[in-house]
């Protein structure tokens, strides 16, 4: 399975996502994702579904070490004992004794920055969590996270897709040497409907949501597409065997817009 790796920590490039799907069609997915090779899956408490999303990954048979499980902390949950306990809920959730990466879901206007990071390295040192890194964070958030962290911060988790501009926060993450991790990789399924992405697929014998992925893939960008249906998440898997060229790369980047708000 491709990865991208930064500070030492291998992000398989394509992961499961998770949001939305619940009770026994989210442990189905999420066992048959694994059986067709997917090896990384994405959850968060705000999900409920951390419990149908360990069940699909105890009944797939793919080995514990072999899989890449993320989930994330809700900011109501950022003071240090509360973020502490939300772990522990998660992995007791998942049935698992650790997660390999957990995330800050978004940015809390309430907790103090400095608390909510010294409980989450805490919490990886405790072995709670294999690696931590953020989600949602842009612009002096993003650096004020970095100087406040004593633990690798290995990824930020941000919307891209290609009707979004996110080159700011994408070289801001990189700059700490972070892994972007793209959420709503094919724009909530939006993609399938773009006209450009649909003509250049059909000359590769793809899909416009494959396109999709394979753009945000060639740019060494973690996507983490979800789906509800069987047959897509082989669709949605086949993203390895054909290249966009330089010429497709350029035309489906004009398609992007800024982020409706600029990064502070
Ligand atoms: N960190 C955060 O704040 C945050 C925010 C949003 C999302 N996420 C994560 O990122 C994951 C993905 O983002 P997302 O769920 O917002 O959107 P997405 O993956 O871009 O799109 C999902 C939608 O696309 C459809 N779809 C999937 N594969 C398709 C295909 N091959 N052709 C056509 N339609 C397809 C799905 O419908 P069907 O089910 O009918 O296939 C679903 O409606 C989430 O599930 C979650 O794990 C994180």
């Amino acid at each position: 399975m491709p990865a991208v790796t930064a500070q030492n920590t291998a992000i398989p490039a394509i992961g499961l996502g998770t949001w939305e799907l619940r009770g026994r069609l989210c442990a189905r997915i999420v066992e048959q994702s694994l059986r067709l090779g997917y090896r990384h899956i994405d959850t968060a408490e705000m999900y409920e579904n951390e419990r149908e999303v360990g069940e699909g990954l105890h009944a797939s048979g793919v080995r514990r070490e072999d899989v890449f499980v993320v989930t994330k902390v809700w900011p109501a949950h950022f003071s240090p004992p509360e973020l502490e306990r939300a772990a522990k809920d998660s992995l007791s959730r998942l049935r698992l004794s650790e997660v390999d990466l957990l995330l800050l879901h978004w940015p809390s206007t309430r907790i103090p920055l400095s608390e909510t990071i010294g409980a989450l390295c805490r919490v990886k040192r405790a072995g709670l969590a294999r690696h931590i890194g953020v989600s949602n964070f842009t612009g002096v958030i993003l650096d004020e996270a970095v100087k406040l962290s004593s633990e690798p911060l290995v990824c930020n988790q941000i919307e891209i897709h290609p009707f979004l501009d996110q080159s700011v926060t994408i070289k801001a993450s990189r700059a700490h040497g972070m892994t972007v991790v793209a959420y709503s990789p094919i724009a909530k399924g939006t993609a399938r409907n773009d006209a450009v992405l649909a003509r250049i697929g059909k000359a590769h014998g793809k899909t416009a949501a494959q396109v999709s992925l394979r753009f945000l893939l060639q740019q060494d960008l973690v996507v983490i597409p979800r789906t509800s249906k069987v047959e897509r998440l082989a669709e949605n898997f086949a993203i390895f065997d054909f290249e966009l060229s330089a010429q497709e790369m350029a035309e489906i980047g004009t398609l992007a817009q800024p982020p409706a708000v600029t990064p502070s």
